[in-house]
């Protein structure tokens, strides 16, 4: 692989330690997946945040670094919101090992935004090439904003934020990004929610597998395709779509689908999902609320009480937008968080039933929180938690 003058000094070790140990998993991971250089990136967003997910070995490698990241780096959700830890019911000592792991991005200079939602929060472009870890942002970046991104591991998003680059091989390149199987969705209703989009990602991820699908049939909104691309991130390994006519790369690329399987999905294979069990707790962003959805939330509890935990996530700094909102939800008794989500907080282990509206969760909370897992609309999740 080649490196310019400047990598291979920081190859050996001119700049420190660990920007060399950083450059040797750069160049070992360029080399198993044939990059022929590195790239430089825009951004980092590194996941291994939640102490729930990395532990102690994870916490130990983080405290052994001792560089400044080079690149904006956002760190994904971690396993309790900062400020209001204690209020949310978490453990004391688990809150103590977070705090260890927090202070030791916070040493590496990455921004502690904890969201899965980093394009809410800094400008993402076309053709920006990214370093960004978590499924269902990789999936958000390269399909809805047209930035180019593989799904990078904790160790590699972080190798990058700390160089600058990232090797240059798989969705970073023009010839690997184009179409491999057709969805036709069946269905003349276009206005179906995000839940709905959530369950048609968790059915298409596992029909596309490591495949990247072109739908057509659908004109989802940003919100819904959000949802999508989250849950076929969990059920499968897509980690790219396009959408007739709606993504950017569908728009501008004449692609031809002629010899590409061509799957049909019912509306009924996508009904069967919404399951009507009964549940503990509800719980809603994921990934994290855009602004609109918060108003949403706030809109249908307007008057209303919860009876059940309703938990709602996002990033702090749509938070901190919508103060007004997040007033108006919280007064309903429901309890809006940052930092943290419903799969990596080890405190909604403790409900043997969660409903959500996302088919990322739907796939995640069995295994992540050991509940059984229930979808449903925005509007049926606030009617359960309310009833
Ligand atoms: Fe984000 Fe957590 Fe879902 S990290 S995508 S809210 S599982």
């Amino acid at each position: 692989m080649y490196l310019d003058p400047d990598d291979e000094k920081i190859l050996a070790g001119e700049r420190g330690e660990t920007r060399q140990r950083m450059m040797e998993l750069l160049v070992a991971l360029g080399k198993v997946f044939g990059a022929e250089r590195l790239v430089g990136i825009k951004s980092a967003q590194v996941s291994g945040a939640s102490y729930k997910t990395i532990g102690e070995y994870g916490l130990a490698w983080l405290s052994s670094l001792d560089a400044r990241v080079v690149v904006p780096a956002v760190l994904n959700p971690i396993g309790m919101p900062r400020e209001r830890w204690q209020e949310m019911g978490t453990d004391p000592e688990f809150a103590a090992k977070q705090q260890a792991v927090i202070a030791a991005y916070e040493r590496l200079g990455v921004n502690l935004a904890c969201t899965c939602t980093p394009y809410y929060l800094n400008t993402t472009c076309f053709g920006d090439h990214l370093a960004w870890s978590e499924s269902s942002a990789v999936s958000y970046a390269n399909s809805v904003i047209g930035a180019r991104t593989n799904r990078e591991g904790g160790p590699g998003a972080l190798a990058a934020a700390l160089i600058g680059k990232t090797p240059c091989y798989g969705l970073h390149l023009e010839k690997n990004r184009s179409p491999q199987v057709v969805i036709d969705i069946k269905s003349g209703d276009k206005n179906w929610s995000i839940a709905r989009y959530g369950a048609l990602g968790y059915h298409t991820g596992k029909l596309a597998g490591n495949k990247i699908p072109y739908f057509r049939g659908i004109t989802p909104g940003s919100d819904q395709m959000k949802a999508l691309g989250a849950a076929m991130a969990a059920t499968g390994a897509v980690a790219l779509y396009h959408i007739d006519n709606v993504t950017p790369e569908a728009k501008k690329t004449d692609y031809s689908l002629t010899g590409l399987e061509v799957i049909s999905v019912e509306p009924a294979e996508i009904d069967r999902l919404f399951k009507k069990i009964l549940v503990d707790a509800v719980a809603v962003g994921c990934p994290h609320c855009s602004s609109g959805e918060l108003m949403e939330i706030a809109r249908l509890l307007k008057g209303k009480t919860v009876t059940k935990p309703l938990y709602v996530f996002a990033a702090q700094g749509i938070i901190d937008k919508n103060r007004e909102t997040v007033g108006s939800i919280e007064r309903s008794g429901a309890r809006v968080f940052a930092d943290t989500c419903m799969v990596v907080s080890p405190v909604m282990e403790q409900y043997p039933a969660i409903m959500v509206n996302s088919g990322k969760a739907l796939a995640y909370v069995p295994d992540m929180c050991g509940a059984i897992a229930r979808i449903g609309s925005i509007e049926e999740c606030v009617a359960v938690a309310t009833s």
